[in-house]
Order: C-alpha cells, then structure tokens, then sequence
C-alpha cells in the first residue's frame, strides 16, 4: 500500500534542528548554517517549490549521514536510493504493468518503504546514473524531484500520478561535472570537503570511537584510544579525505579486543602502535619516506592533483636517451595532461639557454614524460608548472628540493595560472607529508579561505606568479645561473650595462 496521504513531519523547529546536526557532526559549520538556512525558508513557506539540496563531496566525509540527522531533526521517516549503475529509465519511473514482472520503479518503492509521503529521501551517487539505449534515466529524475512537475509523478506500473510535492529530496556526489544539466540548474549545491589530521583525530574521539566500541559489544571501561594512537591510525593507515577507513580499523581494533575478551582475558586493551601494528600488520602507508625516496634523482617532481575522492599527490618523471627530438608520453594521463607536457616542454626549449642546457640537447634525445598511476578521471589542468620543473630538474641534472610539491598551469610565456581544487590538494599534501608547496599567486584567497591556520600548520606556501619564480624555490641553484645569464644576455641589460660602463 501506498501512504496516499499520511505524513510524519512536524513543523520545523530551527533551534532543535541546530541541535541535532551540532550532536551528529562535528564541525562543518558552513555546511550546517547553509542546511538550516534552506530549512527556515521551508518553515516559512511549507509549499516553496525550491530547489533540491545536493550534497557534493569526497567518499566518507559526511554526506550520508548529515541527511540522516536531517530527517531526524524534522521528525520525518529516512530513504534511500543508490542511484549507481542506474541505465534504465524503468527503474525510477516503474515498468507498464503488461510487462511481465513488471514493478514500480525506486522512487515509489522508496515511499512505499517510507510508509509516509513525506520522507527525507536520499539519492545518492547521482553523478554515476548512466544513459544508454534503454531511456534516460536523469529525465525521468527530473519529473521525480523538480518541484514545479512532482506533485503528479507519474509511475508507470502505478499508473495514476502520485503527489511526490511534500517529499524532502536531498542528492548526493562526488563529482559536480557528471551531473545532467538539467538536474544540476536544480540543485542547491553544498559542498563538503576533506578533512585535515586534527579534524580527523577529533571526529575519532568524539564520534568514531565510542560508536565502534559500542557497535562491538565492548564499553568504555575495556578499550582505550590515546590520541597519540588514533594519531597514528590516521598518518600510517588511512590515505583518504573523510574518514571512512577511519572508522574500520577502530572497528577493527575493537572486534580483536572483543575477541580476546571473550577468550576469557579481562583486562584493559589500551591501544598503542605495538598494538595496531600487531592487529593491522605493518605500516600500510609510507609517507615522507616514500616521497623523499622516489625525488631523489633529478627529473622527478611531485603535484597535486584534485580527485573526487580529496586530493593526491603524484609523480611526474622525466627521462632523456639517445635519440632524434622525440618525445613521449606516458602514463594515467588525459588530453589536458598531454597539453600541459607539451606546453612545458615548448617553454624549456625556448628558455634552453638561459636555463643552460646544452643547444643541441633536444635534436639528438628523445625525452619521455610519465606519470605513474596518476589515477585522476578527470584531470584539470594543473600539472604545467610540475612538468616544466620535473624537465629543467632533469635537464639540469639538479634533484628538485625534498618535500616540496606543487600545483600551477603554465602559458607558453612562462606564467602561472590558477588551479581549482587548492584546499583539496593543499591537504593531500599534508597527509603525504610535504612540508613546502608552490601555488599560484592568484590561489592566494582560496587558502586564505577555505583552509583554516591549523590546516596548513607546519606547511610553508610559496605563491608564485611565473616559473622563474617557481624554479627559484623548486631548483635554487638552477634559478640562480640563470638569473646571471639573464643579466648578461638580455638586451635591456646589456644595454644597462653599456649605460653604466659609459
Ligand atoms: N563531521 C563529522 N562528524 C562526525 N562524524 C562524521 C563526520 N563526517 C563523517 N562522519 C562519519 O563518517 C562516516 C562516513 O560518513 P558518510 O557515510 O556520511 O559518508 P558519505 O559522505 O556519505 O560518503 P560516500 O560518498 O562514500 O557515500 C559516518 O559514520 C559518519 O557519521
Ligand atoms: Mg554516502
């Protein structure tokens, strides 16, 4: 049976629903203010046909569980509906019923579990719903959400229209990009982001933690985490921007405490890193190792890139051989990436003398460029001062200086564009444990806003507005002999100089 007309909401109390979303989630104030902010207007105009809340943000950072908190502070009934995978128009909007097996497509079935017509419905991954020769899925959303057509949602299993009006709908991402246009002029997007160390260790200790131990069947009294512990769980067993993996190895923990409890030992398990070593095996993720390990060669520079999983750090490596002025391209690399090596490698050639590569280097080696599992789906361009640094590093025969990554496009003439994805990739950084990064000068106001002082702590921001000057932080010795030649060499210098000797 369908709940044609029973309803669970009752009205909306800001002040209460601040609350809940304050006990729920640590932190997130902007996050929060804009949710409350939507739901006064609601309270205020209980028939506004407003736009349909999408929550856009890396895996395990929160989105799920802020729209289960919202429901719970409107007193309303929880749905959800995994849009991952959905080609067929037939699962949202319902088979004809002369089809044999023919059902009522998600979102009825969804409401049908709700019992109520006017739940808090969640579908996620609305950025994986694909399109293929079995209709148009996002079309058929469309009807389901847009408030100006769903008070007559038509199924067609159902086959009269159903009102969908009072439902709250709230849709969830990875990606803004993927989203159909149509449906994303719709959405009110909030965006989430990665959380740094500290945010982490504080969600662990207030959230994560009692709620494994409790899960697990154990109690406070049986398991202890010191920070130092969990502090340690973070940095060598979890590479990721929310804090799902989190969450599982505290659980983890708490299941091989519950085991030996039931084994009959009853003391205390304070967790400590022979502990977590012992239970989880050895360090899962090196961290300033590796990457001091893998730049110590000349020709190999770290970037940043923005995935929708929060930000990573990759390798660009460089090589030159024998060869005739050839140069490949290799590696988890799209069309944008082939443009920003090519641009990179146009500004090196036509900076070789200044930069004191030999003049006939390029006509008899063939350089090649790679990018080692640079899993990135979607990669902006960003990578062009990292390439041009990984060619001068290489052609120089100078290693790039240890810890220092960097983000930044270039122009053929040697500047330095913005990049989207700073506060992503500035914290990738810091969980790889970089400890110097070179930005574009013009992505100054994104760290001075979307990243707090405690977020980039023991980091030091170079912001750069040409190569040159990313080259004298990346490459000092490098930047050094060429600011001579360019001192003897250019005209404006010679002519100085002629000035200053006459
Ligand atoms: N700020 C926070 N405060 C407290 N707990 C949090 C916070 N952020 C995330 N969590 C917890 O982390 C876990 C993962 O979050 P959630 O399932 O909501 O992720 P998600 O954003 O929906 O990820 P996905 O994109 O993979 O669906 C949940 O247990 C959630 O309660
Ligand atoms: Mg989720």
């Amino acid at each position: 049976m369908l709940p044609w007309a029973k309803t669970s909401g009752v009205e909306i109390e800001i002040p209460k629903a601040k609350e809940i979303l304050d006990t729920d989630h640590y932190d997130l104030e902007k996050v929060k203010d804009r949710i409350l902010d939507y739901l006064s207007v609601r309270r205020l105009k209980p028939n506004m046909k407003g736009p349909i809340l999408c929550f856009v943000g890396p895996p395990g950072v929160g989105k799920t569980s802020l729209g289960k908190s919202i429901a719970r502070a409107l007193g309303r009934k929880f749905v959800r509906l995994s849009l991952g995978g959905v080609h067929d128009e037939a699962e949202i909007r319902g088979h004809r019923r002369t089809y044999i097996g023919a059902l009522p497509g998600q979102i009825i079935q969804g409401i049908r579990r709700a019992e109520t017509k006017d739940p808090v419905f969640m579908l996620d991954e609305i950025d994986k719903v694909g399109r293929d020769f079995r209709g148009d899925p996002a079309s058929a959303l469309l009807e389901a959400l847009d408030p100006e057509q769903n008070s007559s949602f038509r199924d067609n299993y159902l086959d009269v229209t159903f009102d969908l009006s009072k439902v709250l709908f709230i849709t969830t991402a990875n990606m803004l990009d993927p989203i159909a246009e149509p449906l994303r002029d719709r959405m009110e997007i909030i965006e989430l982001q990665g959380y740094s160390e500290e945010e982490k260790l504080h969600i662990a200790v207030r959230y994560l933690v009692p709620r494994q131990v409790d899960e697990n069947g154990i109690t406070a009294e049986q398991i202890e985490f010191p920070e130092d512990a969990l502090r340690y769980v973070i940095r060598h067993y979890t590479r990721e921007a929310g804090v799902r993996s989190l969450e599982r190895t505290i659980g983890t923990i708490c299941r091989k405490q519950a085991r030996r409890l039931a084994e009959g030992k009853t003391e205390k398990l304070v967790v400590t890193q022979e502990i977590i070593q012992e239970f989880l095996g050895g360090i899962k993720i090196r961290t300033e190792g590796e990457i001091e390990e893998r730049t110590e060669r000349p020709g190999v520079a770290v970037g940043l890139a923005w995935t929708p999983s929060g930000g990573d750090v990759l390798f660009v490596e460089a090589n030159a051989m024998k060869g005739k002025g050839g140069f490949t391209m290799t590696g988890q690399i799209g069309q944008v990436m082939q443009e920003s090596m090519q641009a990179a490698l146009t500004w090196v050639r036509s900076n070789a003398a200044q930069l004191g590569i030999a003049e006939n280097f390029f006509a008899d080696h063939d350089i090649h460029m790679h990018v080692p599992a640079g899993a990135i789906p979607k990669d902006g361009p960003s990578a062009g001062v990292t390439m041009a640094t990984t060619l001068v590093s290489l052609l120089t025969g100078h290693r790039i200086r240890p810890l220092l990554a960097m983000t930044g496009e270039i122009t053929l003439s040697g500047n330095v564009l913005p990049v989207g994805g700073i506060k992503e990739k500035v914290l990738a950084a810091k969980r790889a444990g970089v400890t110097h990064v070179i930005l574009p000068a013009e992505n100054k106001m994104n760290v001075e806003e979307d990243l707090t002082k405690e977020q980039i702590e023991n980091l030091t921001v170079h912001y750069v507005k040409t190569i040159d000057e990313a080259l004298r932080v990346s490459l000092p010795a490098v930047a050094e002999s060429t600011a001579a030649k360019m001192l003897s060499t250019t005209p404006a210098a010679a002519h100085d100089k002629a000035f200053a000797q006459a």
